[in-house]
């Protein structure tokens, strides 16, 4: 139950199985591609926090060289699954421990490998290759570190100094922007493999096969970035060891996460497969956040956005508090970043970038996406009016502080951040017939820009204002704010509920067009069409791209009753195209509180899931947007502990109103509250067990 194996070879899947079979330690990742892959193969090591800018280009996180790339031939062929698609060939990963395998089988002879991105040290990277051959055949090999980077906006390397000495290697590669990354990369070779030369990062080596020996070559291959750091000398008795010490640490963390359901072999995997995804992104020892796409590449700019705090923050806090407190220290770091970009658009206070980079600077484009059609670029205004990330970084830090009962990073920025954030909607607002209003804003549906009083984002500002009062009450801290905050969340228009106990997404939103998402896929002209923007196909109408009204009904649920959650999910539903992948985890947990469980289980499937197909959306408006979903792997943890098994905390108390549905027999996982772990045990009959527990 904790492997992904995939048989065969389709040139058509490289893509999906690079994102698929991903591994990563929270700072570097490594795709899913085999080692005779290159740039074209989108072969990727990306490296997280990590970013440069080539000429007018996005600025982006890094891909750098690629130091297992080995492919081997004769005179008459070249074993590489690219030419010999026919042959018997299978991936594996094990997600229990994020190790990648592959098994090519031929006619002469056969090849394993085996990679993982070492837990116990520091941006370490070991690999093994072996050769078994199956009959005596003289055999020439180029194996070393791949200079051909796949790149989305670069090239990046303006300068790239390769030396070898022993049998290392290193990289010295300087950015656009003058900063510096180095690879130290070690290879040990087996002792009958002579070196014929070396050439631009490549040995060529000769290798005399005999029939029935197995030759295994290794790769340990240290990533520094602004320094080079002493590294030390492997052996292959390293490997072994670095693997099991890589394997336990892995086991920790599974004891923690891991959700068992019962009765379902492919939910029990979708969530195991999720919790993968996000397992390898916590790092509590970089401070740096979680970028929208993970460490799976360059997409979305390798920055980092609204799907951190409210989607992966909170698996994070049940599961291991110091990745969550390390994530809510990038926000406190960068809240320079927050009050520049504040001034620059003529505001006080914090406003957080829609895409943030590693100082906290917006990475948004003005043209984030493109005409398929004309190739022109579209504008779009994301970074200047999607102001509802401010209120969702300070969500999450309450939600944090609520469930962790952790107050030291209220007192260490938080709370500071939290007032910047107030003054910055303050500043925002407009004052019109009594009311303050936000207009001119985006919310979580991306497709109807530039509209006015968004209902989620006034009710997640009306909540951090009363919770950010709450706190400067409590710890006596900028008092002097507090009647100014409160004024302003007494007069900010929230809009009501109205007779049918509908929420209106924005002002004149029911005024739109009436149709539902088929009726609006119909009338598009090109398969990768933009659907938002003023002149897009969803904008007149009351098709919207991801979970909004529901999102804030799900997030701030206290504030409404079920009779408003049910007639909100019934009219928004067919409405929602889930465009995004934010969008079907907060339906799935909406549909359970309302006792919607079919839906609520195919929302689970279809978030949990998103990274296992080979269809995702890998474009939108011409630009490449594929990668891993880590906001949809978080989701559906959500899904199961929120949704399935109504779990709240409430009153300091863990609360549970399980609504399993009828896929599912059961569920069993624990939590982190307030410094002591629990076990939670859900049965068929909706009955369950809570323990405290000491492992
Ligand atoms: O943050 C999301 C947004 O809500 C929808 N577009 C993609 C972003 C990154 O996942």
């Amino acid at each position: 139950m904790y492997k992904l194996s995939k048989k065969g070879f389709n040139k058509d899947n490289i893509v999906s199985y690079g994102n698929m079979f991903l591994i990563g330690n929270g700072h570097l990742g490594y795709r899913g591609t085999l080692e005779e892959f290159s740039k074209d193969e989108m072969v990727g090591l990306n490296v997280l926090g990590f970013y440069d800018k080539y000429q007018n280009k996005w600025r982006e996180s890094l891909n750098i060289p690629n130091p297992f790339f080995a492919v081997l031939y004769n005179d008459n062929k070249s074993f590489s699954i690219l030419n010999n698609k026919e042959n018997e060939h299978i991936i594996s990963l094990d997600i229990k421990h994020a190790i990648f395998k592959r098994t090519t089988k031929f006619e002469e002879l056969e090849i394993k490998s085996e990679r993982f991105i070492s837990q116990s040290e520091d941006n370490l990277i070991c690999f093994k290759y072996q050769i078994k051959c199956k009959k005596d055949i003289d055999l020439k090999m180029d194996m070393g570190c791949d200079l051909n980077i796949y790149e989305i906006n670069g090239p990046h390397f303006p300068l790239k100094e390769i030396n070898e000495s022993n049998n290392v290697i290193t990289f010295k590669g300087k950015t656009n922007e003058r900063k510096y990354i180095y690879e130290t990369n070690q290879y040990i070779f087996p002792s009958n493999v002579k070196i014929n030369h070396f050439n631009n990062g490549i040995y060529n080596l000769n290798i005399k096969g005999q029939k029935g020996k197995t030759y295994t070559f290794y790769c340990f291959s240290s990533i520094d970035e602004y320094k080079i750091q002493k590294h030390k000398k492997y052996n292959i008795k390293d490997y072994k060891e670095l693997l099991n010490k890589h394997k336990e640490i892995f086991d920790k963390k599974w004891n923690n996460s891991d959700v068992e359901i019962i009765g379902n072999k492919k939910a029990q995997f979708a969530i195991r497969y999720s919790i993968y995804h996000l397992l390898i992104l916590g790092n509590k020892k970089y401070q740096t956040s979680i970028p929208a796409r993970g460490v799976s590449g360059q997409t979305y700019k390798g920055a980092i956005f609204w799907d951190t705090e409210i989607f992966l923050l909170p698996f994070f806090t049940l599961t291991d508090i110091n990745v969550a407190k390390q994530l809510l220290k990038y926000r406190i770091k960068t809240l320079k970043g927050a009050l520049r970009k504040a001034k620059l658009c003529g505001y006080s206070g914090a406003f957080y970038a829609w895409e943030s980079q590693e100082k906290g600077q917006e990475g948004c484009s003005k043209y984030n996406v493109s005409d398929p059609i004309t190739n022109k670029p579209v504008r779009t205004y994301f970074g200047e009016k999607q102001i509802h990330i401010s209120a969702d970084i300070a969500y999450g830090l309450i939600n944090y502080t609520n469930i962790s009962g952790d107050e030291s990073l209220l007192l260490e920025g938080g709370l500071e951040m939290m007032v910047e954030i107030c003054n910055f909607y303050i500043s925002y607002a407009t004052f019109e017939n009594g009311k303050y209003h936000l207009n001119d804003v985006i919310g979580p549906d991306e497709y109807h820009e530039r509209v006015d009083d968004n209902a989620f984002t006034n009710y997640m500002v009306y909540h951090v204002i009363q919770m950010c009062v709450l706190y400067m009450n409590k710890y006596h801290k900028y008092e002097e704010l507090v009647g100014k905050f409160i004024y302003f969340a007494n007069n900010l228009h929230l809009p009501k509920v109205n007779e049918n106990n509908l929420i209106e997404q924005f002002k004149d939103y029911f005024k739109k067009e009436d149709v539902y998402v088929d009726e609006v896929r119909k009338r598009i002209r090109h398969p990768q069409e933009y659907w938002g923007t003023k002149n897009g196909v969803a904008y007149n109408t009351r098709v919207i791209k991801q979970a909004d009204v529901i999102t804030l009904l799900v997030l701030l649920s206290n504030y409404f009753n079920d009779d408003v959650l049910k007639a909100n999910f019934d009219f928004y539903y067919p409405y929602t195209e889930h465009g995004s992948s934010l969008s079907a985890s907060m339906y799935s947990i909406a549909a359970s509180f309302i006792n919607k469980a079919d839906v609520a289980y195919q929302m689970f499937i279809k978030s949990a899931t998103i990274d296992l197909g080979v269809d995702q959306k890998m474009f939108a408006g011409g630009i490449y947007i594929g990668g891993t979903h880590p906001a949809s792997n978080g989701g559906s943890y959500l899904s199961l502990l929120f949704g399935f098994a109504g779990l709240r905390f409430i009153n300091d108390k863990i609360t549970l109103n399980p609504h399993l549905p009828k896929q599912i027999k059961g569920l069993k996982f624990k939590i982190l509250y307030k410094n002591k772990k629990y076990k939670i045990d859900i049965y068929k009959d909706n009955s369950y067990n809570m323990e405290e527990v000491y492992d």
